[in-house]
């Protein structure tokens, strides 16, 4: 498994020889598949490091990680169609670089970020999550990225700061799902600020150990393994502090059957099917979905008095 490589290879084992040899394997045009803890932003700014360090499992389950050919071809991404094999086959028009990451609104200092001062700047680490879409199913993937709580902390929110609302880009020539209205686009999502600086939150830059597919939300897309998976808003653009909580694209699709927060919870039906059990996609036999998908032990006081209902 790919993930062994890594496992096996602490950061000291990467020697500046290593370096070198996985760079020109990079030149040479072969993806970071395998590199132990290195990915490389060949497709970010031309300035871009030619290698991109992380730290592997950093955090992981004792459960098998989803085959790299499912998680990269098995997506939702309404821009690129709404069928499941839809984004594989259409996020080929994506432009990645140059690519910008505005993070304003209620903050001291608000500023752009060059999704390639990104990757330099914010120490990557390896966490393998398991994911739970809203429509029953599941996987385990090893995403790479680094918690959303450094990227708020260098623009200093405000006291005022209460949510932070997120936009995925919004460009119908390089995304050809915006052409047609089935979202009032851009996709919006949204978390409250402590959702927001909770450890577990990712902005995630890659996975399986290579920078992430434009299918699964390149160049850099919010993970947050407690909630349904449609709170992990791709191809982000704007990420803005703000007072009010904010509006997201499917409250405002569905709203009798999407709430604000998502988190899931078994004991919560969907308005039209039961969120019970889910598919783990690869495996036969049902299992049973757990309460904020098994991390309640990290999250579950952040929603202390709050109704159970009140939280999907
Ligand atoms: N982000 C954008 N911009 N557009 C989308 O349609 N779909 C969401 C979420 N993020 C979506 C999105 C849904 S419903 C899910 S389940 C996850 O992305 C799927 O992520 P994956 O394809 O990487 O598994």
């Amino acid at each position: 498994m790919l993930i062994r490589q890594s496992a096996e290879l602490t950061e000291n084992d990467v020697t500046d020889e290593a370096l070198y040899l996985r760079r020109r394997e990079f030149i040479a045009g072969v993806a970071g598949i395998g590199a132990a803890g290195l990915i490389a932003p060949a497709a970010m700014a031309a300035d871009a490091p030619a290698t991109v360090k992380f730290s592997p499992n950093k955090m992981k389950i004792d459960e098998t990680p989803t085959p790299f050919a499912d998680v990269s071809t098995y997506n939702n991404f309404y821009e690129f169609g709404t069928d499941k094999s839809d984004p594989a086959a259409n996020a080929g028009s994506l432009r990645i670089a140059p690519w910008t990451v505005a993070v304003d609104g209620l903050c001291q200092k608000p500023r752009k970020f060059d999704i390639s001062d990104i990757v330099r700047r914010f120490p990557l680490e390896e966490r393998i999550y398991r994911m739970r879409c809203v429509e029953a199913w599941s996987m385990v993937i090893p995403w790479i990225g680094f918690p959303l709580s450094a990227l708020l902390r260098e623009v200093e929110p405000l006291g005022s700061a209460k949510y932070v609302a997120f936009q995925t880009l919004n460009d119908p020539k390089q995304m050809p799902g915006q052409r047609r209205n089935v979202i009032d686009w851009p996709y919006r999502e949204g978390l409250r600020l402590d959702e927001a600086m909770n450890p577990l939150t990712l902005l995630s830059v890659g996975l399986y150990g290579r920078l992430l597919p434009r299918q699964n939300g390149a160049p850099i897309r919010l993970v947050v393994p407690w909630k349904y998976g449609f709170k992990g808003i791709k191809s982000i653009v704007r990420i803005t502090l703000t007072d009010r909580q904010p509006r997201t694209s499917w409250q405002m699709l569905a709203p009798d059957e999407y709430g604000f927060y998502g988190n899931v919870n078994p004991d919560v039906d969907h308005p039209r099917w039961s969120q019970a059990r889910e598919r783990r996609i690869g495996e036969l036999l049902r299992r049973k979905t757990l309460p904020f998908n098994g991390y309640g032990d990290q999250v579950a006081s952040l929603y202390r008095g709050m109704n159970p209902k009140k939280l999907y």
